[in-house]
């Protein structure tokens, strides 16, 4: 007989309810680990690795293979051994399949192992793997990221592992490191995790859910839409006063503008630049450069036509695939952009970083009170359509919000003011000016219609700036 106690399905239920409970505990916390997992900083690689692959001698930047992410696993394998380790023989297992899931991703997942070429290429034949393997012999490769110990090290009876000095039994070990390659060809170590966490970490991001993986660190977030690309909506969009010229009229606008500092000589990124009016003036007001990010490619063609300037640069990519290296811009802005996100907390921990000392953050967002809205349209009407009140329901549960605007299906994350602003606080920026427009008499007697927008928020815009002694 099983020992463990027998119940009746309800007990069953309630037990299983509360052990929900605790994963979601988990879960949550889990996330928090990766937001700050990716907001760890960055060290540039000044070596030149150079390692024998099967179509000759590759650099650590030729391993990236055209993507931005490269995964390393240090597979256990020294020169002379008979067959790889099995426990990263198990977890190669899983490679072949994931490699094309992770390059949708922008990561190339390679194994590197000290092992001579050729005897690589044995070991892999004999598996039946496809993936990249490559030798390090030779280089210092292996010593310098604690994956592989010399014999002197080994006499001395302790070695550097997992970032500890300690006992280890053999002369090669198990780890996996990430590296990010710059639009310049610089080559970035971003994150190393060895013994037990490095193989989980793998199958985080690789066996389990390799759309997961972003900037080659595990998150568990969906996929960004890009609803600007769908005609329907682009069409419905494209009509509105703030496309276009108009963008100065938005209701929203002079609050915004007010929270800006001066840039001139500044650098800056704009997340979420739209057709480009913003990133435009910026570069007019005297920034030394900006650079403007938007996952829309009607967006992105738009603004590089309409409005380019000899200091602005338009990117086409999710925000959430974003990168730049540690204190890379002064001042960061994004306008009604970020409530498109799904991982709030970890975006601002990644623009904390990008932000030099002292540099600035102001963003505008769906208010919360208006994105958690009860109904579709909004308002509750009365029977000739006036306005009665504007119901707002589920506050507390954060999380996406999907609505009918131009289209069906538009995707944006809900999250509580006190979350929006907690997690600049966590992401150790202090907050300096918070507003919620609402229409002056000017902007009234221009659109009468917005006497409304007086009743309850529509935007919050925030401005914060990064720490000095910040890391
Ligand atoms: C409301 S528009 C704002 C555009 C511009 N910032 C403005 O204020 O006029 C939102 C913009 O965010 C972009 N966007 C939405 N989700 C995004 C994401 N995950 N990554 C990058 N851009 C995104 C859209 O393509 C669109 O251009």
């Amino acid at each position: 007989m099983p020992s463990h106690t027998i119940v009746s399905k309800e007990q069953w239920l309630e037990a299983r309810k509360a052990h929900l409970a605790r994963e979601k505990e988990f879960t949550r916390l889990r996330d928090q680990l990766s937001a700050e997992r990716r907001a760890m900083p960055w060290v540039k690689v000044d070596k030149t690795y150079v390692f024998e692959g099967p179509k000759g001698k590759v650099t650590l930047a030729d391993l990236f293979d055209g993507r931005r992410q490269l995964i390393v696993y240090h597979f256990m394998f020294g020169p002379g051994w008979e067959q790889g380790c099995p426990s990263c023989s198990f977890l190669s297992d899983h490679i072949d399949g994931a490699v094309v899931h992770l390059a949708h991703r922008d990561v190339t997942l390679v194994a590197v192992s000290r092992a001579p070429l050729r005897q690589i290429d044995a070991f892999k034949k004999r598996m039946g793997w496809r993936f990249t393997w490559v030798s390090s012999s030779g280089t210092d490769f292996n010593v310098d990221f604690h994956v592989s110990f010399t014999k002197e090290q080994m006499a001395k009876g302790a070695v550097d592992y997992n970032f500890a000095r300690r006992e280890f039994p053999s002369e090669e070990a198990p780890g996996l490191s990430v590296f990010y390659k710059d639009e310049h060809g610089d080559v970035f170590h971003t994150y190393s995790t060895y013994a037990r966490r490095g193989r989980p970490a793998v199958h985080d991001g690789v066996g389990a859910s390799p759309r997961s993986v972003r900037r080659g660190r595990v998150t568990a977030e969906p996929p960004p839409q890009n609803i600007y690309d769908d005609p329907a909506f682009f069409a419905g969009y494209s009509r509105l006063e703030r496309f276009g010229p108009g963008w100065t009229r938005a209701l929203e606008h002079p609050s915004f503008m007010a929270l800006l500092p001066d840039v001139a000589g500044r650098r800056v990124l704009d997340l979420g630049c739209g057709v480009g009016q913003l990133a435009h003036h910026l570069a007019e007001r005297g920034a030394a450069e900006v650079i403007g990010v938007d996952i829309s490619e009607r967006m992105i063609a738009l603004a590089s036509a309409e409005r380019s300037h000899p200091r602005l640069r338009y990117l086409r990519m999710a925000i959430e695939q974003a990168a730049f290296g540690p204190r890379r811009f002064d001042l960061v802005v994004s306008s009604l952009a970020i409530h498109y996100v799904a991982d709030y907390h970890g975006l601002v921990q990644r623009i904390a970083c990008w932000l030099s000392p002292g540099g600035i953050l102001v963003y505008s967002t769906e208010h919360p009170v208006y994105l958690t809205r009860a109904c579709a349209e909004g308002w509750i009407r009365d029977a000739a359509g006036q306005p009665l009140h504007w119901p707002v329901n589920a506050y507390a549960d954060e999380g996406l919000r999907e609505e009918h605007w131009f289209t069906d299906g538009v995707q944006k994350y809900h999250r509580t003011l006190s979350s929006l602003l907690n997690g600049l606080i966590d992401a150790g920026l202090a907050i300096e000016r918070v507003v919620e427009p609402v229409p002056d008499e000017q902007q009234i007697a221009r659109h009468p219609e917005w006497i409304h927008e007086r009743r309850r928020p529509f935007c919050l815009v925030v401005r914060a700036r990064k720490q000095v002694k910040s890391p």
